[in-house]
């Protein structure tokens, strides 16, 4: 029993789920990140629901973006999925050299991965969390099923590239 963590961590830890990787761009600029916190959460209307941290560079194009792209990971996207988790889009230009398609709302769409949404911002909850969870629309759905989705428990000892815990507390609320 690893008694350094509380009870939820150990639930939340024991739980399994497959990976994605959400795109968006916004003022000639292209966002991209792993994500291990998405679900559909409307069947009428359709919606889908994905959670981006408020430390990543892809949290802050999403922020002027329309739309957002949702790739369904397989298990061949295994190299994507490091790249666009363990690096930040604040150091590289993760879309160098890929096949990039452009979708509604000049959203990046990944060509690479068969299983892919183009999706319309609908609602964004900012609950004051680490996270700020996007409900959307999907207005666009490319699919190649049956495929084997890439699981959280196959990407064990990847390193975010922008740790959640990097969040900062103001010192001051007031302007400078
Ligand atoms: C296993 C795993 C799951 C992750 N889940 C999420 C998530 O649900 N939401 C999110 O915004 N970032 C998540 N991340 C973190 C980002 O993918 C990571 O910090 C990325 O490097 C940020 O890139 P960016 O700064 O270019 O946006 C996850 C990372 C890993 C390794």
């Amino acid at each position: 029993v690893d008694v350094s963590r509380d009870p939820f961590d150990r639930i939340m830890s024991s739980l399994d789920g497959p990976m994605i990787v959400v795109t968006a761009a916004a003022a000639d600029e292209r966002g991209g990140c792993l994500v291990g916190f998405h679900a559909q959460s409307s069947i009428t209307p359709g919606r889908y629901s994905v959670w981006l941290s408020k430390v990543n560079h892809t949290y802050r194009v999403a922020q002027y973006a329309t739309h957002l792209g949702v790739h369904f990971l397989s298990s061949s996207n295994r190299a994507l999925a490091e790249l666009f988790g363990t690096r930040s889009g604040d150091q590289i230009d993760k879309f160098a050299g890929r096949d990039v398609v452009t979708g509604p709302g000049l959203v990046p769409l990944l060509a690479e991965c068969a299983n892919q949404m183009a999706v319309r911002k609908v609602a964004v909850l900012d609950e004051g969390g680490d996270h700020v969870c996007v409900v959307t629309e999907p207005v666009l759905v490319r699919d190649a099923s049956p495929f084997e989705p890439l699981m959280l428990s196959q990407l064990s000892g990847l390193r975010a590239g922008h740790p959640a815990e990097e969040r900062e507390e103001p010192p001051t609320m007031r302007a400078p």
